[in-house]
């Protein structure tokens, strides 16, 4: 793998990114991989840290040329609903940061990018059941509309400058490894936490909300088997569906009540509510499977056995 280059997690220190860097040190040594973020990141003590703001262009460049990076990884955003809180900076952070990487790489400074969608761009127009690939996408928050708009751009950037961006849109990531910040699938993690805590938990969501959700593995898994997929494979260059399971609150919670028979869920939905209805209960992602292969791991059962069984050492302690 050394001939790809040293990679830049850009957001490492979020849900996805210290497992993502994990991931790849164990591909790439550790050595290789650099992880960036606002401050700091305790969880990844072997890998080259450097503090890096995205909306600061000049820096990311500075960073790309000292380590010779090859490919960028680009976590940072607001998700659903912490943008929702403030519409103007989700924007500019989601779509600016986006630009600055797509730009280093259509004047050939890096080689690959990779940038997450989300099933965000989906809105209350769209079919919600399997919902395609290619389907209508009216997106209901700031969010998703900066997704769908990132989409367009990396489509884009491919089209006319053949730059080599890869995307997914990831259903709600569930993992046990880092917390989540700020998305309204959130729910199904916290709820391992109070489970394990306080053997209840009061859920913002409805019981019947279904939503596409995926263990964190599977969805690290997914990502670099796309970005290890020959560049002919990969038919889309907007982002892939990717699914892995569907479940409300209520068959959640039944789940985890096999485990912690007092567990109780009461429900207190709020305004990510109105969020969650807009977004599909299932997906289709036929495509992902033709093009590169994809096969999801993990169903309810055995995620919240996975979950529990990791989580308990580290609420316990
Ligand atoms: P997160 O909020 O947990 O992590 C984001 C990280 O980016 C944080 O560590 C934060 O400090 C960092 N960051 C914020 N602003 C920054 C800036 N200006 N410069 C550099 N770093 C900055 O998010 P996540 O859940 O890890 O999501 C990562 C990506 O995956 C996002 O694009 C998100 O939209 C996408 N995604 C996540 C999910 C999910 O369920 N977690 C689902 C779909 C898509
Ligand atoms: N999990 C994310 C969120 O809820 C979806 O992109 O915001």
């Amino acid at each position: 793998m050394s001939t790809l280059g040293k990679i830049l997690i850009v957001g490492a220190g979020g849900q996805i990114g210290i497992e993502l860097a994990e991931a790849l040190s164990k591909i790439y040594t550790s050595g290789n991989v650099i992880v960036s973020d606002l401050k700091p990141i305790p969880a990844l003590p072997n890998n080259p840290f450097e503090k890096l703001d995205i909306l600061d262009k000049n820096a990311l460049f500075d960073i790309i040329k000292k380590h010779d990076i090859k490919q960028v990884y680009l976590l940072a955003a607001l998700l659903s609903a912490t943008g929702e809180q403030n519409p103007a900076f989700a924007w500019k952070l989601n779509m600016e940061g986006l630009f600055h990487v797509l730009d280093l790489a259509k004047e050939k400074h890096i080689d690959k990018v990779y940038w997450p969608s989300s099933i965000a761009v989906f809105g209350p127009t769209t079919p919600r059941i399997n919902t395609p690939q290619q389907t209508v996408m009216e997106p209901s928050t700031v969010y998703g509309i900066s997704k769908q708009a990132g989409e367009g751009w990396c489509n884009w950037y491919f089209n006319k400058h053949g730059v080599d961006v890869r995307s997914i849109r990831y259903p709600g990531l569930i993992g046990w490894k880092s917390a989540p910040g700020g998305g309204t699938t959130d729910y199904a993690v916290h709820i391992f936490y109070e489970a394990l805590k306080h053997q209840k938990y009061e859920c913002f969501l409805s019981e019947n909300t279904a939503l596409p959700m995926m263990h964190m593995e599977d969805a690290i898994r997914a990502t670099l088997e796309l970005m290890h997929a020959p560049s002919e494979n990969i038919r889309i260059r907007t982002a892939y569906n990717l699914s892995g399971l569907s479940f409300t609150p209520a068959q959640i919670a039944a789940e985890i009540k096999k485990h912690i028979t007092q567990f109780e869920i009461t429900y207190k939905p709020d305004f990510r509510q109105n969020i969650a209805n807009s977004w599909p209960a299932s997906i289709d992602d036929a495509a992902a499977r033709a093009d590169w292969g994809w096969k999801e791991h993990y169903n309810l059962p055995l995620l919240v056995e996975n979950m529990l069984k990791n989580l308990t050492h580290l609420v316990h302690r």
